[in-house]
């Protein structure tokens, strides 16, 4: 038995005790300062600091981090050059060597707190080499790290030909998750035969979706609507995801007022990646220029669910990232216009519940007695204050196991005024 003691929950006042069996949370109580049989017990100290429940990664691509070397700078800064990059460099790889990327990213993540994580793996490859690699780092990292794969075809199910036999091949290997990139076809109609592939083979294998969609500012890039009217009419509904829906920001607010119903009627999840996206749109705007991001304040009133993910970790589509969610919480909410102290307060919610209903993980998932002694530390004491600080991640704890540890900040005052 470990007490974890001292503890600030999310959206509660107080100090709290957690106390962990083995695996579980067996009893989570306010605070008390003395505890009997003191033998059999371990204690930490929390000192006041927030637990929240673990990190989710909703979006991001292992097998391309740190590879914005090899691939060489894009000189353009745009999505579709970065396609091109990519294409012309990753026939080289070999599974080695994507296993050892996407061990680097994992440990990027993990160690600022991250314990689920869904990751686009490219499947547009005749020898699925990224995806053999991914499909042995899941097993591998079972017991410390929850994987969900999605079969990404990033040249497109018909712009890549074969695209389409190579998403149900990686379906049949063990992908978890149908993904897509309609806004990279030819036209619109073969976009749209991509959605409805995408679901089908989402019907036929038993799986999630998950699409890139709409990653444009071109306001005539609409295939948003076509995941929600699949969702909604094959009764995927919350198992399906759209992400990225940057062209929404420049949707004529009359149409985006008239899909918000449609989306929420739907129970499509939205995946934005602030950074990433502010980088990659706005490249011909000159001014004003575009902010890239989705419109993820009228998603939450209409009541859709919207997380916040990474995407990239230095790769041809974005050369910065480091794994740390909080950092995009506080880029989201800033380019989302979203500062009230309410919704500062919610901020982490992007990163965290929100997460953890697009991968539909939600039974497992959370600080409760009885369920899985999954948790974090950040070294601040209030949701608020991790955000502005962007706190660090002091302790991770998965089913009951410490697996990442970090010394708190000590900073030395030699100011005679502090
Ligand atoms: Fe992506």
């Amino acid at each position: 038995m470990k007490i974890y003691r001292n503890a600030k929950l999310r959206q509660k006042k107080g100090l709290f005790d957690i106390w962990v069996d083995g695996e579980q949370i067996v009893s989570i109580r306010a605070h008390e300062d003395n505890t009997e049989n003191k033998e059999n017990i371990e204690e930490y100290d929390v000192a006041g600091r927030l637990v929240s429940a673990p990190y989710v990664e909703s979006h991001i691509h292992l097998d391309y981090v740190y590879t914005a070397n090899p691939v060489n700078e894009a000189e353009s800064g745009t999505l579709f050059e970065a396609i091109d990059k990519w294409s012309d460099s990753k026939s080289d790889f070999t599974i080695d060597y994507v296993k050892a990327l996407i061990y680097k990213g994992i440990y990027a993540e993990m160690s600022n707190g991250v314990q689920y994580i869904r990751t686009h793996i490219d499947v547009t490859d005749p020898n699925l080499t990224a995806l053999k690699a991914m499909l042995e780092v899941k097993e591998e990292v079972k017991d410390y790290l929850y994987l969900q794969i999605i079969a990404f075809p990033q040249e497109g199910y018909y712009a890549y030909e074969g695209g389409d036999e190579l998403v149900e091949e990686a379906l049949k290997m063990g992908a978890d998750v149908v993904g897509g990139i309609p806004h990279y076809e030819f036209t619109k109609e073969l976009g749209e035969k991509s959605v409805k592939k995408a679901f089908e083979l989402a019907a036929k294998y038993d799986r999630l979706v998950d699409i890139h969609c709409d990653e444009t500012d071109d306001s005539e890039s609409r295939f948003v609507e076509n995941i929600a009217a699949e969702a909604f009419y094959t009764g995927l509904g919350n198992r399906a995801t759209a992400s990225h829906t940057c062209a929404m920001s420049s949707y004529n607010n009359a149409y985006a007022f008239k899909m918000m119903s449609k989306f929420k009627k739907s129970g499509i999840n939205f995946v934005s990646c602030p950074t990433e996206n502010c980088y990659l749109q706005g490249k011909y705007d000159g001014y004003p220029r575009r902010r890239g991001i989705t419109r993820v304040d009228e998603l939450l009133q209409a009541g859709c669910n919207v997380s916040f993910a990474q995407d990239s970790i230095s790769d041809p589509w974005y050369p910065l990232g480091n794994g740390n969610l909080i950092h995009q919480v506080d880029f989201g909410i800033h380019l989302g216009h979203m500062m009230s102290p309410e919704e500062i307060s919610h901020g982490l919610d992007f990163i965290t519940v929100n997460g953890a209903k697009t991968l539909h993980i939600d039974d497992q998932y959370g600080i409760k007695e009885g369920g899985k002694a999954s948790f974090i530390i950040l070294d601040a004491p209030s949701e608020v204050e991790a955000i502005r600080q962007r706190a660090k991640i002091i302790l991770s704890v998965h089913n009951g196991k410490e697996i990442f540890e970090r010394e708190p900040e000590h900073i030395v005052k030699n100011l005679p005024f502090l």
